[in-house]
């Protein structure tokens, strides 16, 4: 029984460690959230592209800060390859979240969703598939190799969690408008 749970804990904190520039890509969008929507307020069809919650601050800080987290991890413990490798695989992490962030928010306008209504799963896992998919396409080797289907399961179950702790967070503090 320890062991299982000493088992799951590892895992549990890789998944966090490997996926936290994408974590901090996507809550200090949140911080650095500002006035320029990134679809400078066009629509399609009856809906605007992205909405207001899609601006260039918070693209541009957020991957920043993504960045900066990832070169801080690296140098602790070279998690993310060796150089030039760690490069694209940060770069993936936070270029990747925030494709995916915008990915989710181009889909929720294409269904009638207005900014910031709530769609579950995909407003909590769509920087998780960007992230992803830029990792599977540029780094896959690294990908494969650090995150084994564990590390995958554990972090589907646990973003959700994370996600809406830091969104209420953010709410409470102020900073969203909504608390999801
Ligand atoms: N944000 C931003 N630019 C981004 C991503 C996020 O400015 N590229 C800021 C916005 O202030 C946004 C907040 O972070 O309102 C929270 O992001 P998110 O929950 O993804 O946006 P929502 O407002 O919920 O809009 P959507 O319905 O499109 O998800
Ligand atoms: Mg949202």
């Amino acid at each position: 029984m320890l062991l299982i749970m000493i088992i799951i804990a590892t895992t549990v904190w890789t998944a966090i460690w490997l996926m936290l520039p994408a974590y901090v890509t996507n809550a200090s969008a949140v911080l650095f959230g500002g006035k320029r929507p990134i679809d400078h307020g066009l629509y399609l069809g009856k809906n605007r592209i992205l909405g207001d919650g899609k601006t260039y601050e918070g693209l541009f800080g957020g991957c920043s800060a993504g960045l900066v987290c990832g070169m801080l991890q690296q140098l602790y413990d070279s998690s993310f390859g060796d150089f030039p490798q760690f490069i694209v695989v940060l770069l993936a992490l936070s270029a990747g979240s925030m494709l995916g962030d915008l990915t989710g928010s181009f889909l929720k306008r294409r269904i009638g969703l207005k900014r910031g209504v709530p769609l579950p799963l995909i407003d909590q896992l769509d920087f998780v598939a960007g992230a992803w998919l830029l990792l599977f396409v540029f780094a896959r080797e690294w990908f494969t190799c650090n995150f084994s289907p564990d590390v995958i399961l554990a972090v589907i179950v646990i973003t959700p969690v994370l996600h809406l702790l830091t969104n209420y967070i953010g709410f409470k503090l102020g900073m969203k408008e909504v608390p999801w």
